[in-house]
């Protein structure tokens, strides 16, 4: 069954780096996802170990929380059917490496810290991303 849902997207620092934001932009419009807000802002490193708190007890967390404020990232909430699930999809696998063709991560991750974007994994964790970014 289609739903409209609103879900998170961040474009991280090594594609806003790579002033790949437009192009990011343009497969979700392709994919019928609209960009309903936006936004380039520069977090501290406090304010990204909030956002990633779910992951605090995981070995990586210092090392993705310093990366995700080591420079801007572009944040946007992403309307249309199904968009939770849809994003991920297009997003592709967390490491590039195991991501399918023609998804964000295949055509532009680097490594597994530097896959370009984050989605938020469903309808639940959207609600509190959009919340974090957008509503205080
Ligand atoms: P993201 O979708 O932003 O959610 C958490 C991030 O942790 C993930 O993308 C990866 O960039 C990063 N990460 C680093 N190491 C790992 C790992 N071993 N497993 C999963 N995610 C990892």
């Amino acid at each position: 069954m289609s739903k409209l849902e609103q879900t998170l997207s961040i474009v991280k620092p090594d594609a806003v780096e790579r002033n790949l934001t437009e192009n990011i932009k343009t497969i979700f419009l392709k994919n019928n996802l609209i960009v309903k807000e936006s936004k380039k802002i520069h977090l501290s490193k406090e304010e990204a170990a909030e956002f990633y708190k779910v992951h605090q007890s995981k070995p990586f967390y210092d090392a993705l929380c310093s990366y995700l404020s080591s420079g801007p990232i572009m944040v946007m909430i992403l309307e249309g059917e199904n968009a939770v699930s849809l994003n991920r999809k297009l997003m592709g696998a967390t490491d590039p490496k195991n991501a399918d063709e023609n998804t964000i991560r295949k055509l532009y991750g680097i490594s597994i810290d530097k896959n370009s974007v984050h989605g938020s994994d469903s309808l639940d964790n959207a609600k509190r991303e959009i919340d974090f970014f957008f509503r205080n």
